[in-house]
């Protein structure tokens, strides 16, 4: 009985929504045409569908519109698309799409997913002070010591450098949020425990997995409880990893209260709200969103390397120049280092780890050159059209050139418009544009000096004595990529790196 009430009910709300997209169809910006229910589904590749989406923007111009099962989705394909719609009307075009089971798993605290509520504001202005680019400097010496252990792991073990880099990543993020001392592997069972709860919320939102994510099926949502077993596993989630996040973060307090003094972001948030739920839950947000994607851009990086040797040997002369062979590179040698900084800047250009960026949803009607874009689209960039543009970037586009932001007299150049001085848009748009970007570019910063002043980065050679080049446009999939596995040449460029490693090492006092 139950079950033909709750099919009938679904059926007659999927038809009146098929009218509905038919009806605004020729008001809707232009795009390619789909199936009659389920529209452009399975028109959009899951490998790589921004180079799908590449084609479409030059075909049908800056926007273009995708019926996905029912989901009114536009894609930016241009800088100024992207910046007039999500940046200088960032106050309707700053929600998340509608992610059901992700935020039972999270109780709706993981404000990365969250829609821009008074709950986000919050838990964003609190995570803004403490990543914001004056409190980000704060962190050097942590990013450092991340370096030194990184650079320590890689002389012994230079094959698994993606491990590496991971450890590092995740080791500071757990260092600033929480203030724990450097993990010298990433194995603890909190960091396991947060882990899993970032696959959860992942799978979850991938398209295929739950069918109330779907459009047509979101009145699923309000069916009892116990008609759905996806609702109850989520909620046990919640649970379950609110007692792990909050005991970690019961555990900072406790510490403040024995009198220790260093900073740490949640000491900060329990300082200022007093309540620890949040402050357990932003801390989790921050970490969940921070941990991955510097290690990821890094794995970028080391690919580039290996294809683009000249690249490598101008940044190794600026490092020789400035810093020489007989001490590691410091913070302090920023503003003296233009090359490396203007590779931070071209890694996340060339392949930057969110090829579409983070969706926005609409949160009413809008107009834009004239198509209509009804209340509740979902809006993704192209990041990747825009950092692949020949008229933005020149005709190397394609290729990694750190030389392009740099002028004549090899100064950083002011920055593109609408890139929020980044040069690129790697880190998103509007008010939801990554609150950890300084942390971030200091991480790269120094991850890349510190690498570039120990190694020389080459390709392998055959057994035909050819060089075996990765293939920088296979990457894994989903919201955020990096390259798949591929192997290169790592070894030291002078006998006195590992010494002056070691001695770095003995300094910070970090045992092996
Ligand atoms: C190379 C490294 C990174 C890249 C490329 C990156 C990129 C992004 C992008 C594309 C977004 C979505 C922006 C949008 O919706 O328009 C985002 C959001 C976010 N990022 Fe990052 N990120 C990086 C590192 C970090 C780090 C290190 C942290 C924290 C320490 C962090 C914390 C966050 C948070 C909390 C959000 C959610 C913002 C919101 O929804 O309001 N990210 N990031």
């Amino acid at each position: 009985m139950w079950n033909t009430v709750v099919l009938s009910i679904g059926i007659v709300l999927v038809i009146l929504r098929v009218f509905k997209i038919l009806r605004l169809r020729s008001q809707l910006p232009p795009g390619p045409s789909g199936l009659p229910i389920l529209g452009n589904l399975f028109q959009i590749p899951t490998s790589r569908p921004w180079l799908t989406f590449d084609k479409w923007t030059k075909h049908y111009g800056p926007i273009f519109y995708l019926n996905i099962a029912g989901q009114n989705t536009v894609v930016l394909g241009t800088p100024k698309a992207a910046a007039d719609l999500l940046d200088r009307r960032a106050n309707i075009y700053s929600d998340r799409p509608d992610y059901v089971v992700p935020n039972l798993i999270t109780g709706g605290m993981h404000w990365a997913w969250t829609q821009a509520d008074d709950l986000w504001k919050r838990q964003r202005r609190g995570a803004h002070e403490a990543l914001s680019v004056q409190t980000a400097k704060e962190y050097f010496p942590y990013q450092e010591t991340e370096s030194v252990i990184m650079l320590d792991q890689m002389l012994t073990d230079p094959e698994h450098f993606f491990d590496h880099f991971q450890r590092a990543s995740t080791s500071l993020t757990l260092s600033i949020i929480y203030g724990w001392p450097p993990l010298l592997d990433s194995a603890h069972p909190n960091v396991l425990q947060i882990n899993q709860m970032n696959r959860q919320i992942l799978v979850a939102a991938a398209p295929s997995s739950f069918w109330v994510e779907f459009e047509y099926f979101k009145w699923m949502k309000h069916l009892p409880r116990w008609m759905c077993a996806w609702r109850r596993n989520a909620e046990k989630a919640f649970g379950y990893h609110s007692d792990v996040l909050e005991g970690m973060s019961a555990d900072v307090q406790k510490r403040i209260d024995a009198g220790d003094e260093s900073k740490s972001v949640v000491g900060k948030l329990l300082w200022d709200s007093k309540n620890l739920f949040e402050a357990a839950w932003n801390s989790a947000s921050i970490y969940s969103a921070g941990s991955e994607t510097t290690a990821s851009q890094l794995a970028w990086f080391m690919q580039a390397m290996v294809l683009y040797p000249d690249a490598q040997r101008i940044a190794q002369e600026e490092l020789d120049r400035v810093i020489g062979p007989d001490r590691l590179p410091t913070f302090d040698d920023y503003e003296h280092l233009p090359y490396i900084r203007a590779t931070v800047k071209e890694i996340l250009r060339w392949r930057g780890v969110a090829p579409l960026g983070l969706p926005h949803r609409l949160s009413r009607d809008d107009y834009y050159e004239g198509y209509l874009l009804p209340k509740d689209t979902i809006c993704f960039v192209n990041i990747w059209s825009l950092h692949h543009d020949k008229e933005v970037y020149g005709d190397d586009a394609e290729h990694f050139n750190p030389g392009r932001f740099l002028d004549a007299n090899g100064r950083l150049k002011s920055s593109i418009a609408d890139t929020k001085d980044e040069g690129h848009h790697s880190y998103g748009f509007g008010k939801r544009i990554c609150v950890g970007r300084h942390v971030a570019n200091n991480s790269l910063f120094i991850h890349i000096a510190f690498l570039l002043w120990a190694f020389d980065i080459t390709a392998q050679v055959d057994e035909y004595g050819k060089h075996v080049l990765p293939d920088s446009s296979q990457c894994t999939e989903g919201l955020t990529v990096r390259p798949t596995v591929f192997h290169c040449n790592i070894t030291t460029r002078n006998m006195e790196v590992a010494e002056i490693v070691a001695q770095a090492k003995a300094d910070r006092g970090i045992g092996s």
